[in-house]
């Protein structure tokens, strides 16, 4: 853990001393006015058809915010206080959780829980297990847990990730090189991890 808790993980602490939240924050809005697409993860899960969904690690909210547009109700949990406070400011009326994704129990499931762009990586690694696990018991009978992460050393592996899920009962159903679905191949920087919790 970082000197600071609001800033979760030593690794997180680090990069967020090197980055300017609000040139962050503007990084997506100035890819739509390029043009560019800033909502592929949204767009990727969106072919789940939830009604409901867990933004885990959500910082400023725009996963969460896009899916609450396209009629989802979605809960966001973020543990660095800054970046909460932000989520707040652009959706005050959504439900902002401050917590640590390996203990937070939000009291319901969901159809999808999201942990889109790196989270796990940034989680304190004696924690990571704990917080995937965490995810995944908030995913409801039929649902999803669907994770994008970068590969690389020192994170959490796709076979890891996948052997946490199932500790918690779900089953992998696959894994992409990035949200727009392109196959895994053999040396991937990035995965997109989707798994189910079964029926019964
Ligand atoms: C790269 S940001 C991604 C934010 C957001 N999902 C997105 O795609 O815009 C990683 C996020 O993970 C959060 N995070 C890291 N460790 C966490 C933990 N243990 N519990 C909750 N959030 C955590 C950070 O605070 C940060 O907001």
């Amino acid at each position: 853990m970082s000197d600071d808790p609001t800033l979760g993980s030593t690794q997180w602490a680090q990069w967020r001393k090197a980055v300017d939240l609000d040139d962050y924050e503007s990084r997506w809005d100035q890819m739509a006015e390029r043009g560019e697409n800033p909502h592929g993860e949204v767009d990727f899960v969106m072919q789940f058809s939830p009604t409901t969904a867990l933004d885990a690690g959500c910082g400023f909210g725009r996963v969460g915010i896009e899916l609450n547009a396209r009629g989802v109700d979605i809960v966001g949990v973020d543990l660095d206080v800054d970046l909460l406070e932000r989520a707040k400011r652009r959706a005050p009326s959504l439900d902002w959780r401050l917590a640590d994704l390996a203990t937070v129990d939000v009291g319901r499931t969901f159809d999808l829980v999201v942990v889109a762009g790196n989270v796990i990586g940034f989680v304190e690694p004696a924690n990571r297990a704990a917080a995937v696990k965490n995810c995944a018991r908030h995913v409801a009978p039929g649902g999803w847990l669907v994770m994008g992460n970068q590969v690389k050393p020192t994170w959490p592996t796709i076979a890891e990730i996948d052997d946490w899920c199932s500790q918690e009962g779900l089953v992998s159903v696959g894994h992409r090189s990035g949200w727009d679905g392109s196959p895994l191949g053999d040396s991937p920087d990035y995965a997109v991890t989707v798994h189910q919790r079964p029926l019964s």
